[in-house]
């Protein structure tokens, strides 16, 4: 009996021995493998790893450092079997402890629904891997796998409920909504190349009965900033720094999902329109867009600072917002005063007929931004409960003209073709120039008339890399440190070429959205302090952009220009670029944009 007992013993220590723990890992990650279970005193000359048999030499990849192994970046070469053994000098004894590591892409999720709501399946590319999108998702049943979406098909199932949140993107996230007991089970999503990404187990909990719809305790008017004059030297900076940083952040993101394209857009407006659904927020929404907005919790001061933002560009940069909404539904007077009081706009109620809905907004569109965007919308559908419009309008004029006469030159494409433009000259234009260090671009700055300037961003080639390298760069921190430096550089006589742009954009926004972590405007969001009577959804959003760079200024809804020479310094913008429009008295980004082809 005792004996036994010893050989089950030393079984079971064997086996213990042999099997080791299993680790698996994506490609990429960084493993740290102890070579003990508790902190010891052994040194370091008396443990040898041993990787497959094998001695380990430390690598670029594999160190050894005290009693850890630590792998970084780890890839395929990795997989196998690591032991640590560790001699005791004194017992003159060994202890052995092993690693069986297999490295692999696929990526295991549980996620946890309850029956009716959206069930959000990650899925990622790895940040290295040079296939984007594409992905496919496949839900795994007993007699074969039902594929849900391709992208031959579009990005949403037949019916409808299965939707990837970012198509063309390292992120293949897919969204399962109104999630039913029949949905539960494995779900795959497999790379063009075959290689599955990510399993998913979905478990859908029974839906609990759902309170009805409720703004009691929500509709209170959005606070008043206390002590308002004398706070505003304190709340100015707070709002012009959470601006700043909303708008490279939306670079970063608008850049991403739209590679290789012109890119613009008003970072400004993208704001006054945030804020404005922001007065109508309760709870968690508000809380949702305080922080996508890089606001501070409970920033009771952001209406009054964002009003006095308007009054303070209202020289060169007219904003203005607009809110129309159906006739059925009644906002709350507390938002309508408010929005009067701060965003200067008056509700206005929309019509029954459709078109006619579409030609009232598409005129204040057209009138608000000078007729630079006409068509905004195509239709209005009956569902349409409320429309929240901001629009912005730039004009600014160089203070230093460019040659009237018509000139052209020749724009280099980020693929190396070479197109012929009209382009904007001045050989001898006085002007600060420098290459700044953090941005990886040589810039440049042009005054313009009501305290503004246009920077300019020039990459240091025409290629993608080099361009990857500066939007990379650029952050609020980057582009004020840019700032400081081209104002404290002496202004030198510079030949200068730009090319004569005219940029019209459009950028989706729902993407955007999605990606600050604003889910829950699609879904359920509080906006109880506009409107109380019915739960609000948002449907559609969009952006479009304008800019044009002509021999007297600027003019936006937005645009750019550059030079170049052989014996002159010079500046030329004759290949992509990335543009900006400062307000050099408020401190903040107007437009912000990329010129890949004029
Ligand atoms: C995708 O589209 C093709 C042709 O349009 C159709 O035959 C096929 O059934 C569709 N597949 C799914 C999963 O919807
Ligand atoms: C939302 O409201 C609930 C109930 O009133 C409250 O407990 C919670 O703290 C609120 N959350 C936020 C972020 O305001
Ligand atoms: C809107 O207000 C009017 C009058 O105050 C009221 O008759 C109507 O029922 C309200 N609409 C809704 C949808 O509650
Ligand atoms: C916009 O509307 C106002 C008021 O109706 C009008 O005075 C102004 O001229 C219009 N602007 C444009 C550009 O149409
Ligand atoms: C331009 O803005 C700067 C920075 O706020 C300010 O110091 C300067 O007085 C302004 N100049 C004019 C002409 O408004």
């Amino acid at each position: 009996m005792m004996n036994q007992w010893i050989i089950c013993l030393i079984l079971k220590i064997l086996f213990e021995l042999c099997a080791g723990t299993s680790i698996s890992v994506v490609p990429g990650s960084k493993l740290e493998l102890p070579c003990f279970a508790f902190p010891t005193d052994f040194s370091e000359e008396h443990i040898t790893w041993k990787f497959n048999d094998e001695d380990i030499i430390s690598s670029d990849s594999v160190e050894i450092t005290g009693t850890h192994l630590s792998i970084y970046p780890v890839s395929n070469a990795h997989e196998g079997k690591y032991v640590c053994s560790a001699r005791d000098p004194f017992l003159d004894t060994e202890r052995r402890r092993s690693y069986s590591v297999s490295v692999t892409n696929l990526v295991r999720y549980t996620v946890v629904v309850r029956e009716g709501a959206s069930a959000r399946l990650p899925c990622n590319y790895q940040s290295d891997h040079q296939i984007r999108g594409n992905a496919e998702w496949f839900k795994l049943t007993l007699m074969k796998n039902k594929k849900l979406l391709t992208h031959r098909n579009g990005t949403v199932s037949k019916d409808g409920r299965a939707v990837l949140l970012f198509d063309m993107d390292q992120d293949q996230t897919m969204s399962l909504n109104e999630v039913t007991m029949t949905d539960e089970g494995k779900y795959n999503c497999i790379s063009t190349d075959g290689s599955t990404l990510s399993t998913v187990e979905l478990v859908v909990m029974s839906a609990p009965t759902l309170p009805p719809h409720s703004c009691d305790g929500f509709t209170d008017p959005w606070e008043e900033c206390e002590g308002d004059n004398e706070n505003s030297r304190v709340t100015g900076p707070v709002l012009r720094e959470s601006v700043t940083e909303f708008s490279f952040k939306l670079y970063s993101i608008f850049g991403e999902s739209q590679q290789h394209k012109n890119l613009l857009y008003s970072p400004l407006s993208i704001t006054g329109a945030l804020t404005h659904l922001l007065l109508g927020s309760r709870n968690i929404t508000r809380a949702a867009l305080e922080g996508a907005l890089f606001l501070p919790p409970r920033f009771h001061c952001v209406h009054s600072e964002m009003k006095r933002l308007r009054e303070k560009l209202s020289g060169s940069l007219q904003m203005a917002s607009q809110i129309f909404y159906n006739t059925e539904s009644n906002l709350t007077t507390s938002f309508v005063k408010q929005s009067g009081e701060y965003y200067d706009s008056e509700p206005v109620k929309l019509k029954e007929d459709s078109l006619e809905n579409v030609h009232m907004i598409n005129s204040w569109v057209a009138n608000k931004t000078k007729n630079k965007i006409t068509e905004l919308v195509k239709d209005v559908s009956q569902q349409t409960k409320l429309m929240l419009l901001n629009a912005v309008s730039f004009n600014g004029l160089w203070t230093i003209k460019f040659d009237e006469k018509p000139s052209k030159g020749y724009f280099t494409k980020l693929d190396g073709d070479m197109i012929k433009v009209p382009t904007l000259r001045n050989d001898d234009f006085q002007g600060s120039m420098v290459f700044v260090p953090e941005l990886k671009a040589q810039v440049m700055r042009f005054e313009l008339t009501g305290n503004n300037s246009l920077y300019i961003l020039l990459p240091q080639s025409h290629k993608a890399s080099d361009l990857q390298q500066v939007e990379s760069r650029l952050t609020d921190s980057a582009v004020h440190q840019m700032i400081n430096q081209i104002r404290e550089a002496a202004p030198q006589r510079i030949q200068v070429t730009l090319p004569q742009i005219k940029l019209n954009t459009e950028q989706d926004m729902n993407v955007m959205i999605k990606k600050l972590g604003l889910f829950s405007l699609y879904e359920s969001p509080n906006l109880c302090g506009l409107y109380a009577e019915e739960p609000l959804v948002l449907e559609e959003a969009k952006h479009k952009a304008f800019l044009s760079l002509t021999e007297q200024g600027v003019e936006a809804a937005a645009v750019t220009a550059m030079g170049f020479s052989r014996s002159h310094l010079s500046f030329s913008a004759l290949r992509p670029f990335l543009l900006l429009l400062w307000s050099d008295s408020a401190q903040v980004p107007l437009f912000i944009g990329r010129v890949l082809e004029p």
